[in-house]
């Protein structure tokens, strides 16, 4: 069992019982009435178990003279508590020291609130902060929730690869990959880098997106999906953007782009309805200290429908509204953040599914519309974020896709087994992305993707 102390608050047979309690002291209180107060923590649920220790402990002047972050063991008998916003508290006869801190005043995390910018400066180390755990206790949550969701539709998961030798979204934003020796590179006779020579034989890359593996399992198994990291060398420094994020991508055979919708619509919900029902003290936590209304905001999303329109339509209620947007706005242009965001935001005030993008600003592999300007391409926008999901209705015709692969500057014969999908027992289907870091980020209103990713990767920092 995990004898953690959400385990134990909710074992309502310990209470009378003899318990050890193993965690990090947040705050000590010393009181002139015989007793001390540890509250402590072990990252399992928000507001930790509170320990009293009277002084006639042995150790009792070494206990309240640690300091927040040092590792105790406390046993005594667990009970229900008077204390208000606890049920149980432990009255401790045996307390442990087990880690102390040192150097307490140069200890990063003190007992009070940091910015998260600074607490990105020490990742190692924002875990025991109550936000940062309860950030992780939501990431945990949501990517449960979506194993769950689409196991209960009937999705298998396919583990695509992290390698790859083709670029998914042909926008060149590629981790190459290469061995150590690759410092000294094999070299061709005109000096360039040989990589038929190289460990693969080819060049190879990191994932951008693991949707053209996980296309090959759609047409032979219906419904499946991908989950894992992904990798983008955008030199993009905002708060939506990491360079390694991870990405849910189901895949659906026999079915077009409004059943790709519903799916996406669907999941968004089920995972929200999941969070409500499961985490509400940690959804409580950040609508009360990192952002008013996130709760109502997860409540809406579980419920509400999502509005649909075309993005010619989009482009027409921006160029309507009367608001002067830094990006102008014109058909043909990619919709920026400002613009995702007005739409959601301030016209729908709810999340919004926009299709039939401009062919030229979208991927090869997406279906080619009757009218050959438009793609049956979709993004569900959400409020206080903009693009959350991309996906589409794939390009199932071979003629159409060796077209719109050489016209967007790739090489079919790169692609060769990607053809055969559509050579052997072709079907329409349809897919999308939900970017994980973008969906926490709204859920839980920690308003930065660095934020919610446990050791966050962007342009010029340093990893570790
Ligand atoms: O719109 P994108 O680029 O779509 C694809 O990669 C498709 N292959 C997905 C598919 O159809 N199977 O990315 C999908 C989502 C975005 O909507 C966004 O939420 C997230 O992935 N995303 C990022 N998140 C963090 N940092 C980045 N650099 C991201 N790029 C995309
Ligand atoms: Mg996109």
């Amino acid at each position: 069992t995990a004898d953690n102390f959400k385990w134990l608050k909710q074992s309502k047979e310990k209470i009378g019982t003899t318990v050890t309690l193993s965690g990090w002291v947040r705050t000590i209180r010393t009181t002139n009435a015989g007793v001390s107060f540890l509250s402590l923590f072990d990252g399992s649920d928000l507001s930790g178990i509170q320990a009293v220790v009277p002084d006639t402990l042995a150790n009792y002047e070494q206990v309240i003279d640690q300091v927040s972050g040092c590792a105790v063991c406390v046993t005594g008998e667990l009970v229900a508590s008077q204390g208000k916003g606890q049920q149980v508290e432990v009255q401790a006869c045996h307390v442990d020291i087990i880690g102390e801190v040192e150097d307490p005043q140069h200890y990063p995390i003190q007992p009070k609130r940091h910015s998260m910018e600074f607490l990105r400066s020490v990742a190692h180390l924002r875990p025991r902060t109550n936000v940062f755990a309860a950030v992780t206790r939501i990431r945990h949550a949501v990517s449960m929730a979506i194993h769950q969701h689409m196991s209960n539709a009937g999705f298998y998961w396919i583990h695509t690869p992290i390698i790859t030798g083709s670029d998914c979204e042909g926008a060149g934003d590629l981790f190459r990959v290469s061995t150590l020796d690759a410092l000294k590179p094999p070299l061709n006779t005109s000096g360039e880098v040989d990589f038929t020579q190289d460990f693969f034989g080819k060049e190879t890359f990191l994932a951008v997106s693991g949707q053209l593996n996980v296309e090959a399992f759609a047409q032979s198994m219906r419904h499946v999906y991908t989950f894992g990291p992904t990798f983008r060398a955008e030199n993009s420094n905002t708060s939506r953007h990491l360079a390694e994020f991870w990405m849910v991508e189901p895949e659906m055979a026999f079915t077009d782009l409004s059943g790709c919708a519903d799916c996406a619509e669907t999941l968004l919900k089920g995972i929200c309805q999941s969070l409500l029902t499961h985490h509400s003290e940690d959804l409580a936590f950040f609508d009360q200290f990192v952002e008013k209304g996130v709760l109502a905001r997860v409540t809406n999303l579980a419920s509400q429908g999502f509005e649909r329109l075309t993005y010619s339509q989009a482009i027409t209620i921006l160029e309507q509204s009367g608001q002067a947007f830094e990006y102008p706005v014109k058909w043909g242009i990619d919709l920026q953040s400002e613009h995702e965001r007005f739409l959601v935001e301030s016209h729908f005030k709810r999340p919004a599914v926009v299709t039939d993008y401009p062919k030229d600003i979208k991927s090869f592999y997406m279906r080619l519309n009757d009218d050959e300007k438009t793609v049956a391409a979709m993004d569900v926008l959400a409020p206080g974020i903009g693009e959350i999901i991309g996906g589409s209705q794939r390009e199932e015709r071979l003629d159409v896709l060796t077209k719109r692969m050489l016209e967007s500057g790739l090489n079919p014969d790169d692609y060769g087994w990607y053809l055969d999908l559509r050579r052997y027992g072709s079907t329409p289907h349809s897919g999308f992305g939900l970017g994980l870091e973008r969906l926490v980020s709204y859920v839980t209103g920690v308003s930065n993707v660095r934020d919610v990713i446990a050791f966050p990767r962007t342009p010029g920092h340093a990893p570790y």
